[in-house]
């Protein structure tokens, strides 16, 4: 499958409204993209399952909605201005441009072009230190510029806030700060649909511990994000591997970090990055910001500068992951029938009305019944624009695990027919008993 399945992935997210890319009408914005009515939703639900497990249903984890735009001095501290950054080359033949480090080395100095292959002499061709921090003016005047930054990480809201938020909470800790909203790079690497975007929308952990018990908790964070993903959002376990990092591999900050990999339709990538970043962070606003970071802990009598250990998940990656792990493509009858086997959850639409007859006034007065009573307890949709066999393919194809057509005899039975999505078997049943056959078939998904 794979450039396949990721070419077929990326038409029917566009086909069926999930995702359409950024400016479309004036040409695109490379590697930016939008979420359209069904994608806005799965992705919302993703949102939700992840802030429901983290903030509301634990007690050491609070939220935090902090703001994109932050001042240069923020990014200063955080090592940002200076050190996140890519070298990149251009590829003398082709003339596009890499990051040095995707490139195939072929020989000490020499790589092979990604594109046309050609050989690229980076001693001749010197790469470029890139800084990926989207920056604007704030002033009011071009003349007279006040720089400031979109952050490129939720993470910095968090660290500079933390004073903040001990004070106002009086918790002890350990303490999870929770914190869901967008980061912007201006990333080079394009052509990979949703996993490498300019913005991109993260949720993060930033999660305060004693340093004595840094190493026990980032050891329980892999775990539990791992398991998350295949509880909560029901991945398939196959399709899922932790990788710890080489020394030479981490970031600026970090101490220790394990990607929580996917197997994407281009191999195994990473979905979520879970880091020790040590005191790095809070000593380093500290020391520039000139504020006390420190945290003293009552019972102990102890002082001392957190260590953090921080999950960071994307939103676009688990969304990219749902939709793979869940594409399926089946022979039926000579044609080839494309599925979205998503869990109920996360399916844009749980349950789709489609009257059979559109033109009798009794039907559709009777579907709109229905449907506004499946509507008060699921997302429902309700679709009389076509031929049922299209309205089935199309339901098939965004993932909607019931269809329930109501047709001439449902006047007189006061029966529907119910249309497993993945097995296409049809079942009659009472409207009366309707949303209990639904509520009992989701439980066995
Ligand atoms: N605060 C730590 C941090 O930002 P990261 O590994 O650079 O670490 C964390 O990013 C997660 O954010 C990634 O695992 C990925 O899911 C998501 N992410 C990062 N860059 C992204 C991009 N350009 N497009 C989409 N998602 C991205």
């Amino acid at each position: 499958m794979s450039q396949d399945k990721l070419t077929k992935i990326v038409s029917l997210c566009k086909r069926r409204g999930f995702v359409f890319g950024g400016s479309e009408i004036y040409g695109g914005l490379s590697s930016v993209w939008d979420y359209g009515p069904l994608g806005a939703r799965l992705k919302k639900r993703i949102k939700d399952v992840w802030w429901q497990t983290y903030v509301e249903d634990r007690e050491d984890i609070v939220g935090l909605d902090s703001s994109i735009i932050m001042q240069e001095g923020v990014f200063r501290a955080s090592g940002h201005l200076q050190g996140f950054a890519d070298w990149l080359v251009d590829c003398p033949k082709c003339k596009k441009r890499f990051r040095v480090d995707k490139l195939e080395k072929k020989d000490i100095d020499l790589y092979s072009c990604l594109d046309c292959k050609s050989d690229i002499d980076i001693e001749k061709y010197k790469p470029r230190k890139f800084n990926l921090m989207l920056k604007t003016n704030m002033s009011a005047t071009e003349e007279d510029p006040y720089y400031a930054y979109l952050r490129p990480e939720t993470a910095q809201g968090i660290f500079v806030n933390f004073s903040n938020v001990m004070n106002v909470t009086h918790k002890p800790l350990p303490l999870g700060i929770a914190q869901i909203g967008k980061a912007f790079r201006n990333e080079v690497t394009t052509g990979s649909f949703i996993f490498r975007m300019k913005e991109f929308e993260q949720m993060e952990i930033e999660y305060f511990v004693n340093p004595k018990e840094a190493e026990k908790a980032y050891e329980y964070w892999v775990q539990e994000r791992l398991n998350f993903y295949i509880e909560k959002i029901g991945l398939k376990k196959e399709n899922l591997r932790l990788r710890e990092h080489d020394k030479d591999e981490l970031a600026h900050y970090a101490k220790g970090c394990t990607d929580v990999e996917f197997n994407f339709p281009f191999g195994w990538s990473e979905l979520e990055g879970i880091a020790n970043r040590g005191d790095y962070d809070l000593s380093e606003h500290a020391r520039v910001s000139k504020k006390d970071l420190s945290f003293f802990d009552n019972i102990k009598k102890e002082k001392y500068i957190p260590y953090v250990i921080e999950p960071s998940a994307g939103v676009d990656r688990t969304f990219f992951a749902i939709i793979s792990d869940a594409y399926h493509e089946e022979e039926v009858k000579g044609k080839i029938r494309t599925v979205l086997r998503l869990k109920p959850n996360f399916a844009p639409y749980c349950v789709a009305i489609l009257p059979l007859l559109k033109n009798r006034p009794e039907i559709v007065e009777l579907a709109k019944k229905v449907f506004y009573d499946m509507k008060s307890q699921w997302p429902a949709v309700y679709n009389d624009t076509g031929a049922i066999g299209k309205l089935y393919r199309r339901q098939d194809e965004i993932g909607t695990p019931f269809c329930v057509t109501i047709d001439v005899d449902s006047l007189t039975d006061h029966k529907v027919t119910v249309r497993n999505r993945d097995s296409m078997a049809q079942e009659r049943v009472d409207i009366s008993k309707l949303k209990d056959y639904i509520a009992e078939k989701i439980k066995s998904y």
